[in-house]
């Protein structure tokens, strides 16, 4: 079949500035205009955890839809949930323009967006008018400004509890000045400790108790991991997801684009990405399922963060690369992958590979 999106869309996707063709994208999906992706779902592609139902492992990552304008579209595509946000308390315009970079050398952009977002009640208004049934986890991040960014977390899980599938306390964007500092041992402990009491509270009547996944960014050394593992696997944390975009550069082509500030995301931060992932897939064992992301392209790709630890897969700089039939892409392969190791879900092929990646050099 021809690849409408690559053959054609894509050359003139890319004579649009960057954030602008994010926008098209939004509105397009917003509009119905994409045709929908026929559900490629595999019943050995589903998987429950805690209490959710996914009906297969591939998730939008946070960023792609920072107000929860696309959600039913999204799920329409094909994904097995989707990820809303980063969302904070109030409405914030992020960095000034241009702030979102190509670099189609390196299959990767940079974005120093800052968590331009709407803020929580235009996020709640939209998502208590959504129709779709799907797995969705609501990030949240602190507002620029916060004299308390704790609280603007824990604010967070309050204003969503009851509309969130699972949350994500993303505390590993670059693009926040001092944000990352959340990751250091005592603040992580004092932050988790207060989200978890605030999911808790908020627990429905039935006693359901959101999970929580904390975001981690992939540049970190071996004592900061050490005290993220110490921290989240003593605690009540349900998940991790790995990673976050890069503040490295190591390797690009597009050595201009490369000197702009941001985070780097899509394949050249695959290799770390996943190297980080099966890293804490081992520390921290099956108790605690975690998302791969970063630089997932391709069904090998999906496959490889499955087999390095990942129970969920999420993906969003390949998008702009490839359109949105990879979606349908990866979940032929997955699929293929089950036939061809014989597995009676995917599920079975969580960690067989953790250790010869974890023995890879970041
Ligand atoms: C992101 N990402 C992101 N993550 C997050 O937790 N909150 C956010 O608001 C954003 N915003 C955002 C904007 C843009 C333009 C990009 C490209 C990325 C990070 C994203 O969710 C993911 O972790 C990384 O991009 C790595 O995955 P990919 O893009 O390599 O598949």
């Amino acid at each position: 079949m021809i690849d409408l999106y690559k053959n054609l869309l894509r050359s003139a996707v890319f004579n649009v500035d960057p954030e602008t063709a994010h926008h098209l994208a939004l509105k397009a999906l917003s509009t119905g205009l994409l045709p929908s992706c026929a559900a490629r779902n595999d019943p050995r592609l589903s998987l429950r955890l805690f209490d959710l139902d996914f009906p297969n492992p591939l998730g939008i990552a946070a960023g792609f839809d920072k107000n929860a304008e696309v959600v039913d579209p999204l799920f329409a595509q094909g994904f097995g949930f989707v990820e809303v946000g980063t969302v904070t308390p109030l409405a914030q315009p992020g960095n000034p323009k241009p702030r979102l970079f190509r670099l189609p050398a390196d299959n990767a952009v940079i974005n120093r967006f800052g968590f331009n977002n709407e803020g929580h009640a235009a996020m709640r208004a939209r998502l208590l008018k959504r129709r779709s049934a799907g797995v969705l986890a609501v990030n949240v991040g602190a507002n620029k400004d916060a004299a308390d960014r704790t609280a603007d977390y824990v604010a967070g899980i309050r204003a969503f509890a009851d509309l969130a599938s699972m949350f994500t306390v993303n505390i590993s964007s670059p693009n926040t000045p001092g944000l990352r500092d959340l990751q250091a041992r005592s603040a992580l402990s004092d932050l988790v400790e207060k989200c978890l009491a605030a999911r808790d509270e908020a627990a429905d009547s039935n006693g359901r108790k959101v999970p929580v996944f904390v975001k981690i960014a992939p540049d970190l050394d071996e004592a900061a991991f050490a005290d993220i593992v110490e921290v989240l696997g003593g605690s009540a944390v349900d998940g991790v997801i790995v990673s976050n975009t890069t503040i490295t550069r190591d390797g690009l082509h597009d050595t201009a684009k490369a000197k702009e500030a941001g985070g780097l995301s899509g394949r050249p931060l695959f290799e770390r990405s996943t190297i980080m992932l099966a890293r804490m897939h081992l520390a921290l064992g099956p108790d605690k399922p975690l998302i791969g992301v970063g630089g997932v392209d391709s069904g090998e790709t999906a496959f490889a963060k499955i087999a390095a630890g990942a129970s969920l897969v999420q993906l969003y700089t390949a998008l702009v690369y490839e359109g949105l039939g990879l979606v349908g892409r990866i979940l032929d392969h997955l699929t293929k992958e089950c036939d061809r190791r014989g597995l009676a879900s995917i599920n079975d092929a969580v960690g067989i590979d953790a250790k010869a990646w974890a023995a890879k050099d970041a």
